[in-house]
C-alpha cells in the first residue's frame, strides 16, 4: 500500500467544507482530538446496490449504526441492482437534505447526471467499494485494494498447483465479474497477470476457449449482475460442451463468492464430489454459504474483505468532512475515473482457507461459529 497522504477536504469540497468548518466551530467540534460527526451537518444518504448479497446488507447496516451512534441523520437505501432505482433514490436523498452521499454504484458508468444535481446542492460524494466513472463530482473513494484481491486469487492457484514447476496441461475455467462494475476489471487483471503467462506457456489450458487474450478483454467472460444462476448456467454449458469422455476441470477462477456458489452447484450436478477430482475454486467476500462450502471442501479459498474496516474508514471520512478537516487517503494515483484521479483509501484484503475460518472469521466476530456449523 502506498504511503499515507492527506489532502484537503477544503480543496475538494469547496464552499461546503468552508461552511461546515465555520459551523463546527460553533459547537460541532469537540475542540481538539476527535472530530464530532453529528449535528445538522451530518446528514448522510447511503445508497447500496442490493440486499441479495449478504455483504451489502452488512455494509449498509454497519455504517448506518456507526453514524447514528454519532447522532447523524441517515437514510439507507438498497437499489435492487437496478440503475434507475438507484438514481431516483439518490435524487430523493438529496431532496431530503442529505449533504454527504455514500454510493456503492449498481452501474459505475451512469451516475454522472444525478451527482451533478447533488453537487448543485453542495453534497459531498464518497464512492463506496466501487468507483463511479465519468464524473468530476465524486470527491473520495474508499475500497479494498481490488487489484490485490485478484492477485491473491491468482497466486493461490499458482502456489497450490506449483505452476512454476508443473508440466501441465492443467485445465482452468476463468470467470469475471459484472461488466458494469469497475471493480471487476481490477479483480480480473490482478488474477490474470499471474495466470496468463502459464496459459501462454501451455501449463494451463482453457478447454472452453473462454480465455481472454489480454486483461482488456475481461468483459467477454463477465457475468452480468454477479448473478449466481448465470454463473451456474455458464459453467453447465462449459462442462457439457467441453468436458466430455471423462475430462475433468482442474481449476475455476471465480472472482467472488456469488459466482462461486453457482459454479459449485454446476459442478455438483455434473457429478463432482469434494475429494480427488474436485477442482480448485476461488472466491471473495467470505459469505456464510461460501465459508460453509470451504469447510465442506467445495470451495478452496475466499478473499476476505473485512467490511467492518471499510465502514469505519468511511465513518472517519465523514467525521473529517463534517469537521472541515483534511480527509485521510492513501492512494492518489490508481483510480482515474475518466474525469479525475479520485483520492482513495485502499484497505488490505486477505486470503481465508479452511484452517483460517475459526481464527480469522469467527474469533474476530465477522461470522458466528453456529452460522457455519462450527
Ligand atoms: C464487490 C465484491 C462483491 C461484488 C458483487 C464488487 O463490487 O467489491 O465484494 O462480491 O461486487 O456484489
Amino acid at each position: 500500500m502506498s504511503t499515507t497522504k492527506k489532502i484537503l477536504a477544503l480543496a475538494a469540497t469547496g464552499i461546503f467544507a468552508l461552511s461546515l468548518a465555520s459551523c463546527s466551530s460553533d459547537g460541532g467540534s469537540t475542540g481538539g482530538g476527535e472530530p464530532a460527526a453529528g449535528g445538522a451537518d451530518c446528514n448522510v444518504g447511503i445508497s447500496m446496490p442490493t440486499r441479495s448479497l449478504e455483504r451489502w446488507i452488512n455494509d449498509g447496516e454497519q455504517l448506518k449504526a456507526l453514524l447514528e451512534d454519532a447522532d447523524c441523520t441517515v437514510d439507507l437505501q438498497y437499489a435492487d441492482n437496478k440503475t434507475d432505482q438507484q438514481i431516483s433514490q439518490i435524487q430523493n436523498q438529496v431532496a431530503g437534505g442529505s449533504k454527504i452521499l455514500v454510493v456503492a454504484a449498481v452501474d459505475g458508468q451512469v451516475l454522472a447526471p444525478v451527482l451533478a444535481e447533488a453537487k448543485k446542492q453542495d453534497a459531498t460524494v464518497i464512492a463506496y467499494d466501487r468507483l463511479i466513472n465519468g464524473t468530476p463530482d465524486v470527491d473520495y473513494y474508499a475500497t479494498f485494494d481490488n487489484y490485490k484481491v485478484g492477485q491473491l486469487q491468482g497466486e493461490f492457484i499458482e502456489t497450490e498447483l506449483d505452476l512454476a514447476n508443473a508440466a501441465g496441461p492443467i485445465s482452468i475455467e476463468p470467470f469475471a465479474g459484472s461488466p458494469d462494475d469497475n471493480n471487476a476489471k481490477f479483480f480480473f487483471s490482478g488474477a490474470w497477470d499471474v495466470l496468463l503467462p502459464y496459459v501462454e506457456s501451455g501449463v494451463l489450458v482453457v478447454p472452453s476457449g473462454q480465455s481472454p487474450a489480454s486483461n482488456d478483454d475481461w468483459a467477454s467472460i463477465g457475468i452480468q449482475g454477479w448473478a449466481s444462476d448465470k454463473a451456474q448456467s455458464e459453467m453447465d454449458n462449459r462442462l457439457s460442451s467441453f468436458y466430455t469422455g471423462g475430462d475433468k476441470v482442474d481449476v475455476v477462477l471465480s472472482p467472488n463468492d456469488s459466482l462461486a456458489i453457482g459454479i459449485e452447484a454446476s459442478l455438483k450436478s455434473a457429478g463432482y464430489t469434494p475429494g480427488a477430482d474436485y477442482p480448485l475454486i476461488t472466491g471473495q467476500d467470505a459469505d456464510k454459504a461460501n465459508v460453509k462450502a470451504i469447510l465442506d471442501g467445495e470451495q478452496s479459498m475466499t478473499v476476505w474483505k473485512d467490511t467492518r474496516t471499510l465502514g469505519e474508514q468511511v465513518f472517519t471520512m465523514i467525521q473529517e468532512i463534517t469537521a472541515g478537516d483534511e480527509v485521510t487517503v492513501n492512494d492518489t494515483e490508481t483510480y482515474d475515473n475518466g474525469e479525475k484521479v479520485v483520492p482513495s483509501f485502499l484497505l488490505d484484503p486477505e486470503v481465508v482457507v479452511k484452517d483460517d475460518v475459526q481464527t480469522k472469521l469467527v474469533d474476530s466476530g465477522f461470522i458466528k461459529a453456529a452460522d457455519v456449523g462450527l
